[in-house]
């Protein structure tokens, strides 16, 4: 049985997607949800499936944790014996004692295929520039803003998008997908890392 934390900060779609399909599945895991947002649609959606929902206290404006958030975080990741960190919509950049301590178990998905258009609102940057092609990029989390070692990437079309939201749109549902994929491959058999390179172990 593999521990698993999914933080996000807003709808949380790919939170209960991977819940979702891991019951379908079966797949042995064990989630808690973790979310810096106590207004956050998601909550509701992780407790549907009697997943515990944590709620950071006392989150301060801006993109860092701080100090006593970050140990808030791993004080709950180390008590809930956590093997991996799902970040699904989470808002937030995380502590590099956080990302140090799970080296190479934080996972997180990108609505753009790296690395074209990081950071935010990747969905409006890739309408705005009028690419053709888009899609989501699953990577482990390094230090950088979504710069971390490529686990998984899927390209979807938008040349018929007329907004950001369009956008958006087509590419959620491959992103569920996608997000699944990796997650029950990272569980079952696992990945190993040969520089930026990531394979599947099979
Ligand atoms: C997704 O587009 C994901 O790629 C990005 O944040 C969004 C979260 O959406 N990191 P949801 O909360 O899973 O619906």
């Amino acid at each position: 049985m593999k521990h698993i934390a999914v933080l996000f900060s807003g709808t949380g779609t790919n939170m209960a997607s991977l819940i979702s399909r891991s019951v379908d599945d079966d797949l042995d895991v064990r989630f808690i949800a973790i979310t810096d947002n106590p207004h956050a649609e998601g909550i509701a959606k992780a407790e549907a499936f009697n997943v515990p929902v944590y709620i950071i206290p006392g989150m301060d404006k801006g993109w860092k944790m701080s100090r006593s958030n970050d140990d808030y975080l791993l004080d709950l990741l180390r008590g809930n014996s956590i093997d991996y960190v799902v970040l699904a919509g989470y808002m937030r950049i995380m502590n590099p004692s956080v990302i140090e301590h799970y080296s190479n178990r934080i996972v997180n998905i990108h609505p753009a295929l790296l690395p074209l258009f990081r950071g935010r609102d990747a969905q409006k940057q890739a309408y705005e520039y009028g690419v053709k092609m888009s899609g989501c990029t699953v990577h482990f989390v390094d230090r950088g803003v979504d710069t971390g070692p490529i686990i998984a990437q899927r390209a979807v079309d938008i040349s018929h998008c007329s907004n950001a939201e369009e956008v958006k749109n087509a590419i959620l549902p491959h992103e569920h997908e996608l997000y699944y994929e990796v997650l029950k491959q990272l569980v079952t058999k696992g990945y190993r890392i040969e520089d930026r390179h990531v394979i599947p172990i099979d």
